[in-house]
């Protein structure tokens, strides 16, 4: 049997992960955070003493790197060869060491390949950049969702001073951009809008009326699956 496979891509800040998160809920699925696979990656480089951005030495420790994702009370954790690595990935370094290790086409190529049997076997919905043009371009489901730079900065400079982050707004703002620019510009599966994705411009909507739309989009494909 096909499983539901919902690829909700898009830039940081738009309100992906909280949209994932209520869409698998409310269709009692899997919710498979891809950024946190990259995170992941970069947090062992990182603590291995490799440079994100040296390809050659990133591609000599991939081997090494046995990556199982989990789920404990419905939330997914991230276990790098037996250690639970969740608690430091959300940091704001490792945003951008994230960022620069997804542009070798090696790491990409490894953690696509669990990605897409994680599809194959389970009802999922996934976030991340290149879910719809990339991973799962047969997805039942592609939703990009987007808003403008000032609008993502101010909500995750919020996120970050919640968890006592220090960073001004214009920081936050600057750290976004780039990577914006670096996921948009890499040569190997960039973030991008799939053609047949529907465009969710999140600017001017509460995060409710965003869980709203995506939920409703990802009902109505799901319906679409079942009546076939
Ligand atoms: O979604 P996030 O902010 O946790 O992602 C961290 C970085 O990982 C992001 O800047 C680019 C990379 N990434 C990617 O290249 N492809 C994905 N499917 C998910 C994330």
């Amino acid at each position: 049997m096909k499983h539901i496979n919902i690829a909700i891509d898009g830039p940081s800040g738009a309100g992906k992960s909280t949209a994932a998160k209520a869409v698998a809920a409310k269709l009692g699925i899997i919710y498979l955070d891809t950024g946190a696979m990259y995170r992941a990656v970069a947090y062992y480089a990182l603590a291995h003493g490799v440079d994100p951005l040296d390809g050659k030495a990133v591609e000599g420790i991939l081997d090494d790197i046995e990556m199982n994702i989990v789920y404990r009370d419905g939330t997914q954790e991230i276990l790098v060869c037996g250690e639970n690595v969740t608690p430091y990935l959300r940091e704001a370094h490792m945003s951008k060491a994230a960022s620069d290790i997804s542009a070798h086409p090696a790491v990409r190529l490894k953690l696509v390949e669990l990605q897409r049997k994680f599809a194959r076997e389970n009802d999922v919905v996934l976030d991340g950049r290149d879910i719809g043009t990339y991973v799962l371009p047969d997805a039942s489901c592609k939703i990009f969702l987007t808003a403008d730079t000032a609008e993502r900065a101010k909500r995750r400079w919020l996120e970050l001073a919640e968890k006592g982050n220090k960073q001004s707004q214009e920081e936050v703002r600057a750290d976004i951009e780039k990577r914006d620019y670096n996921d948009s510009h890499r040569a190997f599966a960039p973030l991008k809008q799939a053609d047949d994705a529907v465009l969710v411009d999140t600017t001017d909507m509460t995060i409710e009326q965003v869980v709203a739309r995506v939920v409703e989009l990802a009902e109505k494909s799901a319906n679409k699956e079942t009546e076939l």
